[in-house]
């Protein structure tokens, strides 16, 4: 049952950080919309706001403590926690995010968070480094197996002067947030998670290394970014997700397990201990060639001419994957990075490598595929060539999921 924003009843629950400030600013855009806001504040909250501005823009009084006999006679924490038809937590610090998922209730917001039945929708903002540490990582992936909804944190410049993920999302998207957790029926704390849920899903993501003696390797300039935005995506719509990963300089994205390895005979191994799964998207520029035999030693100049280094070919992982016959996933989608005739030879990959998707994309000289922040592709199927505008790396990821999502349920 969808409950339109302008009836609806947000529980607002506003933690303690710097990205406070924009929560006045959702309140006044959800009181625009209509919706009812009851305000609750962590104490550490009322460091950065009052509960004066929070009550005049909400139109209806903070509630900060919980053994409070005045809130209480009017409206016990219990039945506080029930009446909303949402809650939200903005912005929740890595503290509060901490609290939720070990189920403390110290506070009146760890309280009600504990004892709502309702749908709970959290917007993380902190410094990149929690946000990227493995208790904050623990704890996300734990909330969201509860069935807690995430929107956010974005990347940017932050106020404690580093870069990176960690800024709460912008008002405007935690409003469209809203209004989509209040549009999935249901009413209960665990949140349907989206189209992929229950589905695995293996990545492969940047280049491999071949190493040629201990202190050099053959690589190349992939840098995981579509990859790893593929992954990502996966997760956000459900996904229990398996990112295999070569050498790239990438943040490990939260709410999956990430698998580092150097070399494709690292990668072909990875991959094949995180079978089965339903989908394998092999986004990795895996070498083509390693050298036939690693020095030992490190190589040193000098005599003999020229060096020669031997190459034997290597494992084609998409194409094994897509060619075995018990545990092939349902759907296999690779990448075709060419650098001229982009559609005709991915088509003719599309076919080699026996895969049900090839999304082809030109890396030749003047485009900035590779590092790059957005991706001009064409999708190959069976049932011919679509071409996408060009878009972020992200945005193509989301509509590369959405498509996995498509070819699942056309599948029994
Ligand atoms: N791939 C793979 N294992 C390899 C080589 C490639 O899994 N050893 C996957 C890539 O992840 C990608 C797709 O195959 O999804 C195509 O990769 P690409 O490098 O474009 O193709 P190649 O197999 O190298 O073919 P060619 O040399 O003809 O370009």
């Amino acid at each position: 049952m969808t409950i339109p924003l302008s009836t609806a009843r947000i529980l607002l629950v506003i933690g303690g950080g710097i990205a406070a400030y924009k929560a006045l600013e959702l309140i006044r855009r959800l009181r625009e919309r209509g919706a009812a806001v009851q305000v609750v504040m962590t104490a550490s909250a009322q460091a950065f706001i009052t509960p004066l501005s929070a009550a005049t823009l909400s139109g209806q009084p903070v509630r900060h403590e919980l053994f409070s006999l005045t809130d209480e006679a009017l409206i016990g924490h219990i039945e506080l926690s029930r009446s909303a038809d949402l809650v939200v937590v903005a912005p929740a610090t890595a503290n509060l995010l901490a609290r939720m998922a070990c189920g403390l209730a110290d506070d009146l917001a760890t309280t009600l968070l504990l004892a709502t039945d309702k749908r709970v929708l959290v917007a993380p903002a902190m410094n990149v480094r929690m946000w990227l540490h493995p208790a904050t990582r623990r704890n996300v992936e734990r909330l969201e197996a509860d069935g807690v909804a995430f929107v956010g944190p974005g990347e940017g410049p932050m106020a404690c002067g580093e870069f990176g993920p960690g800024r709460m999302a912008e008002p405007a998207a935690i409003v469209d947030a809203i209004e989509s957790a209040l549009a999935k029926p249901g009413d209960s704390a665990v949140n349907p998670r989206g189209p992929l849920e229950g589905r695995r899903v293996i990545v492969t993501s940047g280049p491999t290394y071949e190493p040629i003696d201990p202190v050099r390797f053959i690589g190349n300039r992939s840098s995981g970014r579509q990859g790893h935005a593929i992954a990502q995506a996966a997760a956000g719509a459900g996904a229990t997700v398996i990112l295999v990963t070569g050498p790239v300089s990438l943040p490990d994205p939260p709410g999956m397990t990430v698998v580092h390895v150097e070399s494709a005979r690292e990668m072909q191994a990875a991959v094949a201990a995180a079978m089965p799964a339903d989908a394998f998207i092999a986004v990795a520029a895996v070498a083509d060639w390693r050298v036939d035999h690693v020095e030992t030693e490190k190589i040193k100049k000098g005599g003999g001419g020229p060096r020669m280094l031997r190459l034997v070919e290597n494992p084609d992982i998409l194409a094994e994957v897509s060619k075995q016959t018990m545990l092939r996933p349902a759907v296999v989608i690779g990448f075709a990075a060419e650098t001229e005739h982009v559609v005709d030879n991915a088509n003719a990959k599309l076919h080699r490598k026996g895969c049900d998707l090839i999304i082809a994309n030109s890396v030749a000289e003047g485009t900035t595929t590779f590092g790059g922040e957005s991706n001009e592709v064409q999708v190959i199927s069976a049932e011919g060539v679509e071409s996408w505008p060009s878009m972020t790396k992200a945005a193509v990821a989301g509509r590369v999921i959405a498509r996995l999502a498509a070819e699942l349920a056309k599948r029994p």
